[in-house]
């Protein structure tokens, strides 16, 4: 039985990985880790337990790592890609000090650690089409220049203290749980937003920029299946390509469109946003998570649309 803490619990990856790691190993064994502020609501508090723990403070974690018997920790905090560059030094005292004092506790108390990496760890000399597992990694934003150190940093923490660091390249998270905050990818969520409530799309990046994307259920299922892999077929660690579809926002729209067939889209670039996605892959070749440990996506482009809008239209968004 695995006991597990989730630094990060409250944000968008963290509010549904908890609750699903709940599901499949009890509500006990997980521990919502958030910071002051960002407090869990509703099933997200009610289900398990849940403590203070800041990723900066490493006594923090140490001593819930100690008081929950901890042998898991997904390391999930970190700024996204636009407001990193807006707080630089805040998003590397975040994803990096604080993934140090991950990792140090990691090894004192012999846990496993998840930490994502992203399609931010990649730069504008990577190749864009098919982008190989293991190629140049020049990141030119702050966000990737944290996501690559995260790499390395992890598989040092593998090779000389034997720290069992898995993770995987996230592509853009699309969920209609918990809104991501100030990411170039959340155009892919928003639009949904903005489809179900009837009002017309003003979209931020430009027709035909094509970037990897990704259904929560999906993005959930491979961080765990990673987790549980077994560690003797894992030529890679840190950090696995993972991909299910990609498209530019066009095909999103269009693809919406099916379902609301007078919904509207208006295209005024964000120049930041742009130049971002612009250095970001189109795509990205997965065959080694396949075939390490049998990464296979659920969800394509329609599959998630058709739920996306059932969810939000049930919510009365
Ligand atoms: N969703 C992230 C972002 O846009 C990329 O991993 O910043």
């Amino acid at each position: 039985m695995r006991d597990i803490l989730i630094i990060g619990a409250t944000g968008q990856v963290g509010s549904e990985l908890t609750m699903e790691l709940r599901k499949r190993y009890g509500n006990e064994h997980v521990v919502a880790g958030y910071i002051h502020g960002s407090e869990p609501k509703g099933e997200l508090k009610e289900s398990g337990p849940s403590e203070v723990v800041d990723v900066t403070d490493g006594s923090m974690i140490a001593q819930t790592v100690k008081k929950y018997h901890i042998d898991t920790i997904y390391n999930l905090a970190a700024l996204l890609s636009v407001v990193a560059e807006s707080k630089p030094e805040l998003a590397w005292k975040i994803g990096i000090d604080g993934l140090w004092n991950v990792l140090e506790v990691a090894r004192e108390n012999k846990c496993a650690v998840f930490t994502p990496s992203s399609i931010g760890s990649f730069g504008p000399e990577t190749p864009h089409a098919g982008t190989p597992q293991d190629t140049v990694q020049r990141p030119r934003t702050m966000y990737g220049v944290t996501k690559v150190t995260t790499e390395l940093l992890s598989d040092y923490f593998f090779h000389k203290f034997g720290v069992d660091t898995r993770s995987v390249r996230f592509p853009g998270l699309i969920s209609n749980v918990t809104l991501p905050g100030g990411g170039t990818t959340d155009y892919a969520v928003d639009i949904y937003y903005s489809a179900v409530r009837g009002e017309k799309f003003i979209c931020p990046i430009r027709p035909g920029t094509l970037m990897d994307m990704m259904y929560m259920p999906d993005a959930l299922n491979g961080a765990i299946k990673l987790m549980e892999a077994d560690p003797s077929r894992l030529i890679h660690r840190n950090s696995f390509n993972i991909a299910s579809m990609s498209f530019a926002p066009e095909t999103i729209y269009e693809a919406i469109k099916k379902v609301i067939p007078d919904f509207q889209i208006e295209y005024q670039p964000d120049p930041l946003k742009q130049s971002i996605a612009d250095s970001w892959p189109d795509y990205m070749d997965d065959s080694c998570a396949r075939a390490e440990w049998d990464w296979k996506p659920e969800y394509d482009l329609e599959a998630m649309t058709a739920d996306m809008i059932e969810k939000l239209r049930a919510r009365h968004i």
